[in-house]
């Protein structure tokens, strides 16, 4: 028997009452773009910020162990798949465009649909991140970005729930209450966000729809597209590329099992379908320690891990 079974059930049951739907041994591989990976006990999907607040104080209660999902877009599942309660931010899906360019969306959100329609309402900023495949939620907590933007400049404010107290607090957070670095934010895994406020800038639609054109041909000229894969495994090293790095080392095309670098971008690991968790996993491994032995540059994982 699974620990926590008499907990998981008290939680499905008190969630579904409560309208909160709650999928049972939901496979993970469903919910991540490299379609990887094994189930979570509980997948829960509140709908917004008091129900995610109500999920994790019964989690808590429970004693039983937490973790969000947005869209899966980063996140690399091993073989076992993870224990306790999978907050996912699926149907946390509404977002308003103000007057003033200021944009408000929540943690569900998926992000190129925030993009095209803050475009389409003439405003400039999120054109540059119109590839980007994640979930606003997962967007903002990680500050990501491409060569020349990151989110993190943008946010105006934040609304977070704890995720770790008894009874979890959920507050509003103004710019200077909260940090970006590069790929990273001050929420850590004590916050989990609910929506965020960013603020755009009024522009010509046809240049920023140029610009968005620009960055949509790059992409597609320098990435894998129509393939699985979890978008760049590495941070880029100071000053440096990993991409560039690890092509260097002639490494596209390397594969473990189905797991394959890509010979389009060799920050990307991509395959048919077919691949396993441990194949990716073991991947990974073979580039960090090839490109230490050659450079001692200790690539550093982007892509989550849960195991
Ligand atoms: N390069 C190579 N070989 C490769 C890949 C790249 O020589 O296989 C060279 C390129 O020619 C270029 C340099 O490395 O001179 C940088 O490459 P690129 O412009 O593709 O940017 P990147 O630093 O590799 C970053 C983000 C991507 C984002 C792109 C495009 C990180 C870790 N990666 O990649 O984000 O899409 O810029 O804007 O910051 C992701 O976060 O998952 C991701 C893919």
């Amino acid at each position: 028997m699974r620990d926590h079974e008499p907990e998981l059930a008290t939680m499905k049951n008190e969630l579904s009452g409560a309208g909160i739907v709650c999928l049972r041994d939901e496979p993970l591989s469903r919910h991540t773009t490299l379609g990887v990976g094994g189930r979570c006990d509980l997948l829960v999907q509140p709908v917004e910020a008091e129900q995610m607040a109500r999920v994790y104080r019964l989690a808590n209660e429970l004693s039983l162990p937490t973790r969000v999902l947005g869209a899966g877009s980063n996140l690399l599942v091993d073989e076992q798949g993870v224990r306790g309660v999978v907050v996912h931010t699926a149907r946390m899906n509404h977002f308003k465009i103000g007057d003033s360019g200021q944009v408000h969306a929540d943690a569900g959100v998926h992000f190129p649909t925030l993009v095209k329609a803050s475009v389409n309402a003439g405003l400039r900023g999120l054109e540059a991140g119109v590839g980007i495949p994640g979930s606003l939620g997962g967007v903002v907590t990680m500050n990501a970005g491409t060569y020349d933007f990151s989110i993190g400049p943008m946010v105006d404010s934040v609304r977070v729930v704890s995720t770790d107290r008894l009874t979890p607090v959920d507050r509003e957070l103004e710019r200077g209450r909260f940090e970006f670095r590069y790929r990273e934010s001050s929420f850590g895994s004590e916050w989990s966000l609910a929506s965020a406020e960013i603020q755009l800038e009024a522009d010509e639609v046809a240049a920023i729809k140029q610009d968005m054109a620009r960055h949509t041909a790059y992409r597609k000229q320098t990435q894998p597209v129509g393939v699985r894969s979890a978008g760049c495994i590495f941070k880029n090293p100071e000053g440096d590329s990993a991409g560039r790095l690890i092509d260097e080392l002639s490494l596209k095309g390397l594969s473990v099992g189905s797991a394959k670098v890509s010979t389009a971008h060799a920050n990307f690991i991509v395959h048919d379908g077919t691949a396993s968790a441990s194949d990716v996993l073991r991947l990974i491994d073979e580039i960090r320690e090839r490109v230490f032995r050659r450079t001692e540059i200790v690539l550093e994982h982007e892509v989550m891990v849960w195991n």
